[in-house]
């Protein structure tokens, strides 16, 4: 089967396709710089760019299962996104996995994101959305350098507890959720296995690495600076702020068995994915 991956030089998008690619299918992935991707067998690449959404849609003729995912730092989901929906359309795709976020189930319908989903469920073509929890990688990419410089955790989370989820588990539910025993057409939330908050994050790293690192909860302004000194957009560095504002509120704490269901494994623990990348914080 050929099955195309938005995304699939990112985080998940990496994932998914060496995945698939296990499994002997044929993967189309994109990046915006496609030549600088490793190319093998069964696995080719396309340029695709935000800038102009529609570009490189034309990937679509054959595929026949596809991934999207909406690259961070982008609002308008919804345009970026669309034009591979309608595409998939036109070329019989027969089944989109969606990744958005934990929480979009909630957002009113105008909210780019959730006018995604809501585009998608209306599409006619087979569906399912994936919606994550708090990544365990943020603290290995967006959180890392005052992690390296400063030995802290800088987030402004108070003692709020999160079910944080590995980026890899979100890949196998991805590749799951291809498969057609899963109940479709509907929304999973993924979310590791246990809620933690920052503290015992910084303690288990801490434990992982053998160096001492500490959380320092900061204000939403503090936080909205850090991520604009590390060339966040401010549109994006106030979203952040605003669903960092619901995780100190509670609304990361849920535990769901959808990892399970759609992997068929337990999710990872956050001692577990510390342990594997201890290296990263050193
Ligand atoms: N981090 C979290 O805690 C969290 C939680 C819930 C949901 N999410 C969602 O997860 C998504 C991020 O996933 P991720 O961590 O896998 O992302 P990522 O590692 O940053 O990967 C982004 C991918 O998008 C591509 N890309 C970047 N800019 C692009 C552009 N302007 N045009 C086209 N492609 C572009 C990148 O490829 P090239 O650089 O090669 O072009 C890469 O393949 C976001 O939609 C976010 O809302 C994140």
């Amino acid at each position: 089967m050929k099955y195309f991956i938005y995304g699939a030089s990112g985080g998940v998008g990496r994932e998914v396709a060496s995945l698939l690619l296990k499994k002997g299918e044929s993967v189309v992935g994109s990046s915006r710089k496609p030549t600088l991707q490793k190319s093998e067998s069964n696995l080719s690449w396309i340029e695709v760019n935000t800038e102009v959404p529609e570009k490189g849609t034309e990937a679509l003729h054959g595929v026949d299962k596809v991934f999207l995912m909406s690259p961070p730092g982008h609002m308008d989901q919804y345009t970026l996104l669309k034009p591979w929906i309608d595409e998939s359309k036109k070329q019989g795709v027969k089944k989109i996995v969606l990744m958005t976020a934990m929480g979009i189930e909630h957002a009113p319908p105008e909210v780019p994101f959730k006018k995604l989903e809501l585009y998608l469920a209306d599409s006619g073509i087979d569906y399912i959305i994936l919606r994550p929890n708090w990544f365990m990688q943020n603290f290995q990419t967006s959180w890392l350098s005052g992690i390296k410089k400063d030995r802290k955790i800088y987030f402004p989370g108070g003692s709020a507890k999160v079910s944080f989820i590995d980026s890899i588990d979100i890949a196998k539910s991805v590749v799951g959720a291809f498969e057609d025993s899963i109940e479709k057409n509907r929304g999973y939330m993924l979310t590791g296995r246990e809620a933690i908050d920052h503290s015992e994050v910084a303690g288990l790293i801490s434990k992982a690495t053998g160096i001492t690192i500490s959380y320092e909860d900061i204000t939403s302004e503090s936080f909205v600076s850090m991520l604009i000194n590390n060339g966040i957009n401010q549109d994006y560095s106030n979203f952040l702020a605003m669903i960092a504002g619901a995780l100190k509120e509670g609304k990361s704490v849920a535990i769901t068995g959808d990892v399970k269901y759609l992997s068929g494994k337990e999710p990872t623990k956050f001692e577990e994915y510390a342990k594997e990348n201890a290296s990263v914080w050193k």
